[in-house]
Protein backbone atom coordinates (compact mmCIF):
# COMPACT_ATOMS: atom_id res chain seq x y z
CA UNK A 1 0.00 0.00 0.00
CA UNK A 2 3.20 2.16 -0.61
CA UNK A 3 0.73 4.59 -2.50
CA UNK A 4 -1.08 5.41 -0.17
CA UNK A 5 0.39 7.75 2.62
CA UNK A 6 0.15 10.43 4.94
CA UNK A 7 1.22 14.10 3.46
CA UNK A 8 0.24 17.18 6.07
CA UNK A 9 -1.85 14.27 7.99
CA UNK A 10 -4.20 13.39 5.58
CA UNK A 11 -4.20 10.38 3.57
CA UNK A 12 -3.08 10.90 -0.09
CA UNK A 13 -3.60 8.11 -2.82
CA UNK A 14 -0.39 9.09 -4.55
CA UNK A 15 -0.12 12.89 -4.93
CA UNK A 16 -4.45 13.48 -4.30
CA UNK A 17 -5.33 14.12 -0.92
CA UNK A 18 -8.35 11.37 -0.14
CA UNK A 19 -10.13 14.37 1.83
CA UNK A 20 -10.29 16.37 -1.11
CA UNK A 21 -11.44 13.35 -3.19
CA UNK A 22 -14.78 12.61 -0.72
CA UNK A 23 -15.38 16.12 -0.85
CA UNK A 24 -16.04 15.92 -5.01
CA UNK A 25 -17.42 12.48 -5.06
CA UNK A 26 -18.82 11.64 -1.70
CA UNK A 27 -18.73 8.63 0.31
CA UNK A 28 -18.40 6.13 0.15
CA UNK A 29 -16.09 5.29 -3.18
CA UNK A 30 -13.35 2.85 -4.32
CA UNK A 31 -9.54 5.08 -5.46
CA UNK A 32 -7.26 2.97 -7.41
CA UNK A 33 -3.47 3.80 -7.72
CA UNK A 34 -2.25 3.56 -11.30
CA UNK A 35 1.63 3.35 -10.20
CA UNK A 36 0.88 0.56 -7.36
CA UNK A 37 -0.85 -1.36 -9.92
CA UNK A 38 2.03 -0.66 -12.72
CA UNK A 39 4.31 -1.40 -10.30
CA UNK A 40 3.10 -4.76 -9.34
CA UNK A 41 3.14 -5.89 -12.93
CA UNK A 42 6.26 -4.69 -13.65
CA UNK A 43 7.44 -6.60 -10.55
CA UNK A 44 5.71 -9.85 -11.89
CA UNK A 45 7.01 -9.49 -15.41
CA UNK A 46 10.90 -8.81 -13.75
CA UNK A 47 10.67 -12.10 -11.62
CA UNK A 48 9.47 -13.87 -14.48
CA UNK A 49 11.67 -12.20 -17.56
CA UNK A 50 13.54 -14.75 -19.83
CA UNK A 51 10.79 -16.68 -19.31
CA UNK A 52 8.44 -17.22 -22.46
CA UNK A 53 5.78 -16.21 -20.33
CA UNK A 54 2.11 -14.32 -20.57
CA UNK A 55 0.92 -12.35 -17.71
CA UNK A 56 -2.98 -12.75 -18.05
CA UNK A 57 -4.72 -10.29 -15.00
CA UNK A 58 -7.75 -12.01 -13.90
CA UNK A 59 -10.41 -9.30 -14.38
CA UNK A 60 -12.78 -11.07 -11.53
CA UNK A 61 -10.33 -9.30 -9.32
CA UNK A 62 -10.95 -5.74 -10.84
CA UNK A 63 -12.83 -5.44 -13.81
CA UNK A 64 -13.36 -1.98 -13.91
CA UNK A 65 -12.10 -0.63 -18.10
CA UNK A 66 -9.85 1.85 -16.99
CA UNK A 67 -8.00 -0.62 -14.50
CA UNK A 68 -7.77 -2.92 -17.42
CA UNK A 69 -7.26 -1.09 -19.80
CA UNK A 70 -3.81 0.30 -17.16
CA UNK A 71 -2.51 -3.55 -17.26
CA UNK A 72 -3.27 -3.75 -21.00
CA UNK A 73 -1.12 -0.56 -21.77
CA UNK A 74 1.77 -2.94 -20.14
CA UNK A 75 1.37 -5.76 -22.30
CA UNK A 76 -1.56 -7.37 -20.00
CA UNK A 77 -3.32 -10.27 -21.15
CA UNK A 78 -6.63 -11.32 -19.84
CA UNK A 79 -8.19 -14.55 -18.07
CA UNK A 80 -11.69 -14.11 -18.04
CA UNK A 81 -14.61 -16.33 -17.04
CA UNK A 82 -17.73 -14.84 -18.63
CA UNK A 83 -18.35 -12.83 -22.39
CA UNK A 84 -18.97 -9.78 -19.86
CA UNK A 85 -15.66 -9.88 -18.94
CA UNK A 86 -13.95 -10.54 -22.13
CA UNK A 87 -15.68 -7.89 -23.98
CA UNK A 88 -13.87 -5.58 -21.41
CA UNK A 89 -11.01 -6.62 -22.03
CA UNK A 90 -10.94 -6.45 -25.46
CA UNK A 91 -12.28 -2.85 -24.87
CA UNK A 92 -9.65 -1.88 -22.97
CA UNK A 93 -7.22 -3.02 -25.51
CA UNK A 94 -6.28 -6.65 -24.64
CA UNK A 95 -5.57 -8.23 -27.76
CA UNK A 96 -7.68 -11.39 -28.01
CA UNK A 97 -4.53 -13.75 -28.62
CA UNK A 98 -3.71 -12.99 -24.86
CA UNK A 99 -7.01 -13.74 -23.47
CA UNK A 100 -7.54 -17.42 -21.78
CA UNK A 101 -11.20 -17.89 -21.30
CA UNK A 102 -11.81 -19.97 -18.10
CA UNK A 103 -14.56 -20.71 -15.87
CA UNK A 104 -16.72 -24.25 -15.37
CA UNK A 105 -20.05 -23.39 -16.59
CA UNK A 106 -18.90 -21.36 -20.02
CA UNK A 107 -22.54 -21.48 -22.28
CA UNK A 108 -22.76 -22.46 -25.94
CA UNK A 109 -22.88 -18.54 -26.48
CA UNK A 110 -19.81 -17.77 -24.73
CA UNK A 111 -17.67 -20.46 -26.55
CA UNK A 112 -19.22 -18.77 -29.70
CA UNK A 113 -18.07 -15.23 -28.52
CA UNK A 114 -14.38 -16.19 -27.66
CA UNK A 115 -14.35 -18.41 -31.20
CA UNK A 116 -15.08 -15.58 -32.73
CA UNK A 117 -12.74 -13.07 -31.43
CA UNK A 118 -10.19 -15.58 -31.74
CA UNK A 119 -8.74 -15.78 -28.29
CA UNK A 120 -5.71 -17.82 -27.34
CA UNK A 121 -7.73 -20.18 -25.31
CA UNK A 122 -10.10 -22.04 -23.23
CA UNK A 123 -9.50 -23.66 -20.23
CA UNK A 124 -11.72 -26.47 -20.10
CA UNK A 125 -12.65 -28.19 -17.24
CA UNK A 126 -14.71 -31.10 -17.73
CA UNK A 127 -15.78 -33.55 -20.79
CA UNK A 128 -19.53 -32.25 -21.20
CA UNK A 129 -17.64 -28.63 -21.42
CA UNK A 130 -15.20 -30.06 -23.95
CA UNK A 131 -17.72 -32.10 -26.54
CA UNK A 132 -20.18 -29.01 -25.95
CA UNK A 133 -16.77 -26.80 -27.16
CA UNK A 134 -16.38 -29.00 -30.12
CA UNK A 135 -20.15 -28.89 -31.34
CA UNK A 136 -19.94 -25.12 -31.28
CA UNK A 137 -16.41 -25.01 -32.46
CA UNK A 138 -17.50 -27.50 -35.70
CA UNK A 139 -20.96 -25.38 -36.09
CA UNK A 140 -18.43 -21.76 -37.14
CA UNK A 141 -15.90 -24.08 -38.83
CA UNK A 142 -13.27 -23.66 -36.43
CA UNK A 143 -11.23 -25.58 -33.54
CA UNK A 144 -11.05 -24.03 -30.51
CA UNK A 145 -7.91 -23.92 -29.08
CA UNK A 146 -7.93 -25.94 -25.45
CA UNK A 147 -6.40 -26.70 -22.44
CA UNK A 148 -7.44 -28.84 -20.07
CA UNK A 149 -7.69 -27.62 -16.37
CA UNK A 150 -6.18 -30.07 -14.00
CA UNK A 151 -7.49 -30.96 -10.45
CA UNK A 152 -4.52 -31.68 -8.81
CA UNK A 153 -5.62 -32.91 -5.40
CA UNK A 154 -3.98 -30.17 -3.30
CA UNK A 155 -4.62 -28.23 -0.46
CA UNK A 156 -4.17 -24.63 -1.07
CA UNK A 157 -4.23 -24.27 2.70
CA UNK A 158 -6.26 -20.89 1.94
CA UNK A 159 -9.92 -19.87 3.16
CA UNK A 160 -12.07 -22.75 2.15
CA UNK A 161 -14.61 -20.98 0.11
CA UNK A 162 -11.71 -19.93 -2.26
CA UNK A 163 -9.76 -22.86 -2.26
CA UNK A 164 -10.47 -24.77 -5.68
CA UNK A 165 -7.84 -27.36 -5.94
CA UNK A 166 -9.06 -30.44 -4.42
CA UNK A 167 -10.78 -33.15 -5.39
CA UNK A 168 -13.93 -32.32 -3.53
CA UNK A 169 -14.04 -28.73 -5.13
CA UNK A 170 -15.96 -28.42 -8.49
CA UNK A 171 -13.10 -27.14 -10.52
CA UNK A 172 -10.55 -28.82 -13.30
CA UNK A 173 -10.70 -32.59 -14.21
CA UNK A 174 -9.25 -34.87 -11.62
CA UNK A 175 -6.12 -36.54 -12.22
CA UNK A 176 -7.19 -40.00 -12.76
CA UNK A 177 -9.33 -38.79 -15.38
CA UNK A 178 -7.13 -36.65 -17.56
CA UNK A 179 -5.80 -39.35 -19.77
CA UNK A 180 -9.64 -40.36 -21.04
CA UNK A 181 -9.73 -36.30 -21.74
CA UNK A 182 -6.95 -35.75 -23.46
CA UNK A 183 -8.01 -38.61 -25.79
CA UNK A 184 -11.04 -37.37 -26.07
CA UNK A 185 -9.63 -33.90 -27.17
CA UNK A 186 -7.55 -35.42 -29.54
CA UNK A 187 -10.16 -37.15 -31.37
CA UNK A 188 -13.12 -34.29 -31.18
CA UNK A 189 -13.47 -32.55 -34.29
CA UNK A 190 -13.48 -28.75 -33.10
CA UNK A 191 -10.79 -29.42 -30.38
CA UNK A 192 -7.10 -28.55 -30.87
CA UNK A 193 -5.75 -29.57 -27.68
CA UNK A 194 -2.18 -26.97 -26.54
CA UNK A 195 -1.65 -27.11 -23.09
CA UNK A 196 -2.34 -27.88 -19.42
CA UNK A 197 -3.77 -25.34 -16.97
CA UNK A 198 -3.75 -25.58 -13.18
CA UNK A 199 -5.29 -22.81 -9.91
CA UNK A 200 -5.34 -24.12 -6.88
CA UNK A 201 -6.29 -21.30 -5.18
CA UNK A 202 -6.33 -17.56 -3.84
CA UNK A 203 -4.78 -15.68 -1.89
CA UNK A 204 -1.65 -18.15 -1.31
CA UNK A 205 0.73 -17.60 1.49
CA UNK A 206 2.59 -20.07 1.46
CA UNK A 207 4.80 -21.51 -1.79
CA UNK A 208 4.36 -25.36 -0.59
CA UNK A 209 0.72 -25.99 -2.15
CA UNK A 210 2.15 -24.50 -5.69
CA UNK A 211 5.41 -26.63 -5.64
CA UNK A 212 3.10 -29.96 -5.01
CA UNK A 213 0.74 -28.03 -7.81
CA UNK A 214 3.24 -27.32 -10.32
CA UNK A 215 5.10 -30.36 -9.89
CA UNK A 216 1.96 -32.59 -10.75
CA UNK A 217 0.89 -30.21 -13.99
CA UNK A 218 4.39 -30.53 -15.46
CA UNK A 219 4.94 -34.33 -14.88
CA UNK A 220 1.54 -35.25 -16.53
CA UNK A 221 2.81 -32.61 -19.38
CA UNK A 222 6.29 -34.54 -19.73
CA UNK A 223 4.54 -37.54 -19.85
CA UNK A 224 1.90 -36.41 -22.40
CA UNK A 225 4.60 -34.73 -24.65
CA UNK A 226 6.01 -38.37 -24.15
CA UNK A 227 3.37 -40.30 -25.51
CA UNK A 228 3.84 -37.85 -28.58
CA UNK A 229 0.37 -35.18 -27.42
CA UNK A 230 1.25 -32.25 -29.65
CA UNK A 231 1.32 -29.39 -26.05
CA UNK A 232 2.81 -26.03 -26.16
CA UNK A 233 1.35 -24.01 -23.22
CA UNK A 234 1.00 -24.48 -19.72
CA UNK A 235 -0.99 -22.35 -17.31
CA UNK A 236 -0.04 -21.82 -13.84
CA UNK A 237 -2.83 -20.05 -12.49
CA UNK A 238 -3.45 -17.18 -10.45
CA UNK A 239 -3.45 -16.94 -6.25
CA UNK A 240 -0.42 -15.02 -5.09
CA UNK A 241 -1.53 -13.54 -2.26
CA UNK A 242 -0.86 -10.00 -0.47
CA UNK A 243 -0.47 -8.88 2.58
CA UNK A 244 -3.92 -8.03 4.56
CA UNK A 245 -2.89 -8.44 7.84
CA UNK A 246 1.50 -8.52 8.06
CA UNK A 247 0.84 -11.97 5.91
CA UNK A 248 4.19 -12.29 4.15
CA UNK A 249 2.78 -13.48 0.37
CA UNK A 250 5.71 -15.64 -1.20
CA UNK A 251 8.20 -13.81 -2.22
CA UNK A 252 8.14 -13.06 -5.95
CA UNK A 253 11.02 -14.40 -6.41
CA UNK A 254 10.99 -17.59 -4.65
CA UNK A 255 7.73 -18.12 -7.04
CA UNK A 256 9.60 -17.28 -10.19
CA UNK A 257 12.13 -19.43 -9.34
CA UNK A 258 9.89 -22.14 -8.50
CA UNK A 259 8.11 -22.13 -11.89
CA UNK A 260 11.84 -22.26 -13.76
CA UNK A 261 12.72 -25.18 -11.80
CA UNK A 262 9.40 -26.90 -12.33
CA UNK A 263 9.26 -25.88 -15.87
CA UNK A 264 13.00 -26.44 -16.88
CA UNK A 265 13.72 -27.85 -20.11
CA UNK A 266 10.15 -28.02 -20.73
CA UNK A 267 8.97 -26.93 -24.60
CA UNK A 268 5.93 -25.06 -23.53
CA UNK A 269 4.67 -20.98 -23.60
CA UNK A 270 4.02 -20.28 -19.83
CA UNK A 271 0.66 -18.48 -18.75
CA UNK A 272 -0.11 -17.31 -14.94
CA UNK A 273 -2.91 -15.33 -14.38
CA UNK A 274 -2.40 -13.05 -11.33
CA UNK A 275 -5.73 -11.25 -10.21
CA UNK A 276 -5.24 -9.63 -6.28
CA UNK A 277 -1.80 -9.62 -6.80
CA UNK A 278 -1.97 -7.12 -9.34
CA UNK A 279 -4.91 -4.74 -7.91
CA UNK A 280 -5.73 -5.99 -4.15
CA UNK A 281 -2.83 -2.93 -2.50
CA UNK A 282 -3.76 -0.58 -5.41
CA UNK A 283 -7.12 0.33 -3.83
CA UNK A 284 -8.97 1.49 -1.06
CA UNK A 285 -12.58 2.01 0.10
CA UNK A 286 -12.73 5.65 1.68
CA UNK A 287 -16.31 5.59 4.17
CA UNK A 288 -17.41 8.42 6.58
CA UNK A 289 -18.18 7.63 10.53
CA UNK A 290 -22.15 8.16 10.37
CA UNK A 291 -22.59 7.59 14.07
CA UNK A 292 -20.74 6.20 17.37
CA UNK A 293 -22.57 4.60 19.41
CA UNK A 294 -21.77 2.96 23.04
CA UNK A 295 -23.63 -0.02 23.77
CA UNK A 296 -23.72 -1.71 27.00
CA UNK A 297 -21.28 -4.71 25.41
CA UNK A 298 -19.35 -3.04 22.22
CA UNK A 299 -18.91 0.46 20.91
CA UNK A 300 -19.72 0.81 17.68
CA UNK A 301 -18.55 2.89 14.65
CA UNK A 302 -21.25 3.00 12.08
CA UNK A 303 -20.03 3.95 9.20
CA UNK A 304 -21.45 4.82 5.03
CA UNK A 305 -19.70 2.16 3.64
CA UNK A 306 -21.75 -1.58 4.14
CA UNK A 307 -21.12 -5.26 2.99
CA UNK A 308 -23.04 -4.65 -0.45
CA UNK A 309 -19.77 -2.34 -1.18
CA UNK A 310 -17.36 -5.01 0.35
CA UNK A 311 -18.46 -7.97 0.93
CA UNK A 312 -15.16 -10.09 2.10
CA UNK A 313 -15.32 -9.43 5.76
CA UNK A 314 -18.82 -10.94 5.87
CA UNK A 315 -18.09 -13.43 3.37
CA UNK A 316 -14.80 -14.46 4.05
CA UNK A 317 -13.99 -13.40 7.24
CA UNK A 318 -11.70 -11.10 5.93
CA UNK A 319 -9.39 -8.62 7.56
CA UNK A 320 -8.80 -5.15 5.83
CA UNK A 321 -6.73 -2.58 8.11
CA UNK A 322 -8.35 0.76 8.50
CA UNK A 323 -7.03 4.01 8.70
CA UNK A 324 -8.52 7.40 9.52
CA UNK A 325 -8.16 9.96 6.24
CA UNK A 326 -6.91 12.20 9.20
CA UNK A 327 -3.70 11.21 10.68
CA UNK A 328 -4.51 11.01 14.18
CA UNK A 329 -2.54 13.00 16.33
CA UNK A 330 0.10 11.44 18.36
CA UNK A 331 0.08 9.70 21.17
CA UNK A 332 -4.09 9.27 20.68
CA UNK A 333 -3.81 6.19 21.25
CA UNK A 334 -6.65 3.62 19.94
CA UNK A 335 -9.70 1.74 21.92
CA UNK A 336 -11.78 -1.27 20.86
CA UNK A 337 -14.54 -0.72 18.14
CA UNK A 338 -16.75 -2.71 15.92
CA UNK A 339 -16.55 -1.12 13.07
CA UNK A 340 -20.01 -1.72 10.94
CA UNK A 341 -22.29 -0.39 8.06
CA UNK A 342 -25.89 0.56 8.20
CA UNK A 343 -27.24 -2.69 6.39
CA UNK A 344 -30.06 -4.84 8.19
CA UNK A 345 -28.17 -7.63 8.98
CA UNK A 346 -25.53 -8.64 11.57
CA UNK A 347 -22.99 -9.78 8.96
CA UNK A 348 -22.67 -6.40 7.82
CA UNK A 349 -19.51 -5.93 9.99
CA UNK A 350 -16.24 -4.27 8.69
CA UNK A 351 -14.25 -5.48 11.89
CA UNK A 352 -14.80 -6.83 15.64
CA UNK A 353 -12.94 -5.33 18.40
CA UNK A 354 -10.36 -3.51 16.19
CA UNK A 355 -8.11 -1.24 17.77
CA UNK A 356 -8.96 2.42 16.49
CA UNK A 357 -7.81 5.90 17.12
CA UNK A 358 -10.93 7.92 18.61
CA UNK A 359 -12.95 8.92 15.45
CA UNK A 360 -16.15 11.25 15.71
CA UNK A 361 -19.31 11.34 13.07
CA UNK A 362 -17.67 12.92 9.87
CA UNK A 363 -14.57 11.36 10.16
CA UNK A 364 -13.34 9.71 7.07
CA UNK A 365 -11.78 5.88 7.31
CA UNK A 366 -9.76 4.41 4.42
CA UNK A 367 -10.67 0.60 4.30
CA UNK A 368 -7.25 -0.75 2.46
CA UNK A 369 -6.33 -3.26 0.34
CA UNK A 370 -9.57 -3.19 -0.96
CA UNK A 371 -8.51 -3.12 -5.02
CA UNK A 372 -9.15 -7.02 -5.22
CA UNK A 373 -13.07 -8.30 -5.39
CA UNK A 374 -14.22 -5.13 -3.50
CA UNK A 375 -16.40 -3.41 -6.30
CA UNK A 376 -16.73 -6.01 -8.72
CA UNK A 377 -18.79 -8.23 -5.51
CA UNK A 378 -20.93 -5.53 -5.05
CA UNK A 379 -24.43 -5.43 -5.25
CA UNK A 380 -27.52 -3.03 -4.30
CA UNK A 381 -28.89 -4.55 -1.77
CA UNK A 382 -31.26 -2.75 0.67
CA UNK A 383 -31.48 -0.11 -2.67
CA UNK A 384 -27.85 0.90 -2.19
CA UNK A 385 -26.38 2.31 -5.42
CA UNK A 386 -23.35 1.19 -6.08
CA UNK A 387 -20.38 3.01 -5.35
CA UNK A 388 -18.17 5.26 -7.22
CA UNK A 389 -14.47 4.41 -8.39
CA UNK A 390 -11.62 6.72 -8.52
CA UNK A 391 -8.69 5.81 -10.47
CA UNK A 392 -5.58 8.59 -9.62
CA UNK A 393 -2.56 9.06 -11.67
CA UNK A 394 0.23 10.99 -9.72
CA UNK A 395 -1.76 14.17 -8.96
CA UNK A 396 -4.70 13.61 -11.48
CA UNK A 397 -7.90 11.39 -10.79
CA UNK A 398 -10.72 10.39 -12.92
CA UNK A 399 -13.96 8.91 -11.35
CA UNK A 400 -13.63 5.59 -13.74
CA UNK A 401 -17.49 4.86 -12.20
CA UNK A 402 -19.95 7.08 -11.96
CA UNK A 403 -22.48 6.89 -8.88
CA UNK A 404 -25.50 6.05 -10.57
CA UNK A 405 -28.82 8.64 -9.68
CA UNK A 406 -31.64 7.24 -7.94
CA UNK A 407 -33.38 7.87 -11.40
CA UNK A 408 -30.90 5.43 -13.39
CA UNK A 409 -31.52 3.12 -10.69
CA UNK A 410 -35.45 2.98 -11.05
CA UNK A 411 -35.08 3.05 -14.67
CA UNK A 412 -33.56 -0.74 -14.16
CA UNK A 413 -37.13 -2.05 -13.41
CA UNK A 414 -39.69 -1.09 -15.98
CA UNK A 415 -43.14 -1.97 -14.41
CA UNK A 416 -45.38 -4.11 -16.39
CA UNK A 417 -48.27 -2.31 -18.26
CA UNK A 418 -50.88 -3.67 -15.59
CA UNK A 419 -49.07 -2.31 -12.48
CA UNK A 420 -47.79 1.11 -14.02
CA UNK A 421 -50.56 3.69 -12.66
CA UNK A 422 -49.44 5.87 -15.75
CA UNK A 423 -51.24 3.11 -18.09
CA UNK A 424 -54.77 3.01 -18.72
CA UNK A 425 -54.63 -0.94 -18.28
CA UNK A 426 -53.28 0.08 -14.58
CA UNK A 427 -56.69 1.47 -14.10
CA UNK A 428 -58.99 -1.05 -15.10
CA UNK A 429 -59.66 0.58 -18.33
CA UNK A 430 -59.30 -2.23 -21.33
N1 LIG B 1 -7.47 -18.09 -12.26
C1 LIG B 1 -8.55 -18.76 -11.89
C2 LIG B 1 -8.97 -19.94 -12.64
C3 LIG B 1 -9.29 -18.34 -10.76
O1 LIG B 1 -10.37 -19.01 -10.39
C4 LIG B 1 -8.86 -17.19 -10.05
C5 LIG B 1 -9.61 -16.71 -8.87
C6 LIG B 1 -7.72 -16.50 -10.50
C7 LIG B 1 -7.04 -16.99 -11.61
C8 LIG B 1 -7.21 -15.28 -9.82
O2 LIG B 1 -6.84 -15.56 -8.52
P1 LIG B 1 -6.04 -14.47 -7.66
O3 LIG B 1 -4.69 -14.28 -8.33
O4 LIG B 1 -6.81 -13.23 -7.66
O5 LIG B 1 -5.93 -15.08 -6.33
N2 LIG B 1 -13.54 -13.41 -4.03
C9 LIG B 1 -12.44 -14.06 -3.35
C10 LIG B 1 -11.40 -14.60 -4.32
C11 LIG B 1 -11.98 -15.51 -5.38
C12 LIG B 1 -10.94 -16.04 -6.34
C13 LIG B 1 -11.58 -16.76 -7.46
N3 LIG B 1 -10.68 -17.25 -8.46
C14 LIG B 1 -11.85 -13.09 -2.33
O6 LIG B 1 -12.35 -11.99 -2.18
O7 LIG B 1 -10.88 -13.43 -1.65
Amino acid sequence: MTAFQYREGVLHAEAVSLSALAQTVGTPFYCYASGEIEGAYSAMERALSGLPATICYALKANGNLAVVRTLAKLGAGADVVSEGEMRIALAAGVPAAKIVFAGVGKTAEEMAAGLQADILQFNVESVPELEALSQVAESLGRRAPVALRVNPDVDAMTHAKISTGQAENKFGIDLGHIQDAVKLALDLPGISLEGLAVHIGSQLTDLAPYRAAFGKLTALYRDLKGQGVPLRRLDFGGGLGISYDGETPPDLAAYAALVRECAAGLPAELVFEPGRFLVGNAGVLVTRVLYVKQGTARRFVIVDAAMNDLIRPSMYDAFHAFKPVAAPAAGAGEMPVDIVGPICETADTFARQRGLPPVAAGDLLAICSSGAYGAVMSSTYNGRRLVPEVLVRGGDHAIVRARPSYAAMLAETPLPDWLDPARPAARGVA
